[in-house]
């Protein structure tokens, strides 16, 4: 189990603090749009969410709320027998107290439920805090997309884990 601490006092949040990991709805859209707004350079919009909740037959999106707020988030792509990761974001924050690692928790224990081999994920090569997250859970380097990011002059790394 992943210890997740409270941002304000700094203590484990414990689970009667009422957090919940649930299907993504349309709904949520505005609260997730905001963090997304406030983590990347190229934020997803609302029309790619929206497709990956309402279009898309391959695609599991899921919020991590604590008491109602939603606070982090995670989207996949269920290509057995790979799941790909497309998104995992934390509000900026509650980050580094363990919520990235409670979404990972469940993509992993998703993966062995549904007898997936390998997890994929794609990340910027100066990505340090989602490197340190990806490594804590064993992924590791595969390939590398030369200036993929080219405005933000960043490769992007390809990283997976086998699931057994
Ligand atoms: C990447 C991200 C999801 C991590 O979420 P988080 O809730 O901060 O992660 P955790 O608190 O579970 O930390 C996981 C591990 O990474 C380490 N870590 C987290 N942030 C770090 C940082 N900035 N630098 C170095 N290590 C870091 C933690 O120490 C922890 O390791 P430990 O348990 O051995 O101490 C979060 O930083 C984020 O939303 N970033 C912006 C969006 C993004 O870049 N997403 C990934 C796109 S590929």
């Amino acid at each position: 189990m992943v210890h997740v601490m409270n941002p304000y006092s700094g203590n484990p949040i414990e689970e009667s603090e009422d957090i919940c990991l649930r299907p993504m709805k349309p709904d949520d859209l505005d609260q997730v749009l905001d963090i997304e707004e406030r983590s990347y350079v190229d934020p997803w919009l609302r029309e790619h969410f929206e497709y990956e909740l309402l279009v898309s037959s391959i695609s599991k999106m899921m919020v991590l709320e604590i008491h109602h707020e939603v606070i982090a988030y995670v989207g996949l792509w269920l290509l057995a027998p790979e799941i790909h990761i497309t998104n995992i974001t934390v509000d900026p924050e509650y980050r580094y107290r363990g919520l990235g690692s409670r979404l990972m928790e469940y993509v992993i224990n998703l993966a062995y439920e549904l007898r997936i081999k390998q997890v994929t994920l794609e990340v910027r090569h100066n990505n340090m805090a989602a490197l340190a997250l990806y490594r804590k859970f064993g992924f590791e380097v595969r390939g590398m997309r030369k200036n993929y990011y080219a405005s933000e002059r960043a490769h992007a790394l390809i990283m997976s884990r086998t699931v057994r």
